[in-house]
């Protein structure tokens, strides 16, 4: 089952695309024809899934809460490849404790990468793509961040923060040619193995469709939300969560 996408002559930057949800996305982009730059901060793995040779890939192993990186990464993208139409904020951790044993750092590494790694690149691109009239930008936020959850205090105000600065950034730059949307996922990767099989089956009986989704169903939200057609749909959280949301 798959749905094919054009993106012939565009330049996609995906954001945590070594593994999971992100990795997926990054494919997509790659078999829709687009030049796809990934950055992660996972240099092994990365290395491993887009080797040198990969074509019209490029990788960059950087944290994106490094804003410095970040603005350098994308100036080179930028210039190498006359521009960027397509960013995905998608990288993102999760430290989970309840607030009350929440560590600093487990609260300022959760926001930093999911807030403070969406800011930067946003940031980045938006002149970008402000000279050229026109844009793409998707960020991934979450259920939690919408209901919150227990033991996720950092991740839920990492995500809630990312369906407001959505909103912001869409009104912000909807003159310019810019949309910027968020997708909701619920999908299995690395991020849910981590989770108990027994919470892993209470979770999955709350999914209406019954299943978590395979990572490459995000991919073709993203898919859809990144093309040229979606160009009315700016501001929107889509929940590609199997009606958990409902
Ligand atoms: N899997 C789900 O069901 C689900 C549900 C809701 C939201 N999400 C969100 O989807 C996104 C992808 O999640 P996933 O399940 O694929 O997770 P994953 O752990 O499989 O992949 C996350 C990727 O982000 C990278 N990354 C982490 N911190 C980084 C940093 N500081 N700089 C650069 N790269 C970094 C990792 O190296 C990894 O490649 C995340 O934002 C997550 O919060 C996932």
């Amino acid at each position: 089952m798959s749905i094919s996408f054009d993106f012939t002559g565009r330049t996609a930057l995906v954001t945590g695309g070594a593994q999971g949800i992100g990795f997926e996305i990054a494919s997509m982009f790659q078999r829709a024809g687009a030049r796809v730059a990934v950055l992660d901060r996972d240099e092994a793995v990365l290395g491993e899934v887009w080797p040198d040779t990969t074509e019209n890939v490029t990788t960059y192993a950087l944290d994106v809460s490094d804003t410095a990186a970040v603005d350098a990464a994308i100036g080179d993208i930028a210039h190498g490849a006359g521009g960027i139409e397509i960013a995905v904020n998608n990288a993102g951790i999760t430290r989970d404790t309840v607030v009350w044993k929440m560590t600093d750092e487990q609260w300022t590494d959760v926001l930093a990468v999911h807030l403070g790694g969406t800011f930067a690149v946003t940031r980045a691109v938006v002149p970008v793509m402000r000279a050229a009239g026109y844009g793409r930008i998707i960020n991934v936020t979450s259920y939690t961040g919408m209901h919150g959850a227990i033991g996720q205090a950092n991740y839920a105000a990492a995500k809630g923060g990312i369906i407001a600065f959505t909103k912001t950034t869409a009104k912000e730059t909807a003159g310019f040619g810019i949309t910027v949307n968020a997708i909701s996922p619920n999908a299995e990767t690395a991020m849910v193995a981590a989770v108990s099989k027994e919470r892993l089956a209470e979770m999955t009986a709350t999914v209406p469709l019954g299943r978590f989704a395979k990572p490459s169903e995000m991919a073709t939200a993203v898919g859809y939300l990144a093309a040229e057609e979606s160009a009315y749909v700016t501001g929107v959280v889509l929940p590609v969560d199997g009606g958990l949301a409902m």
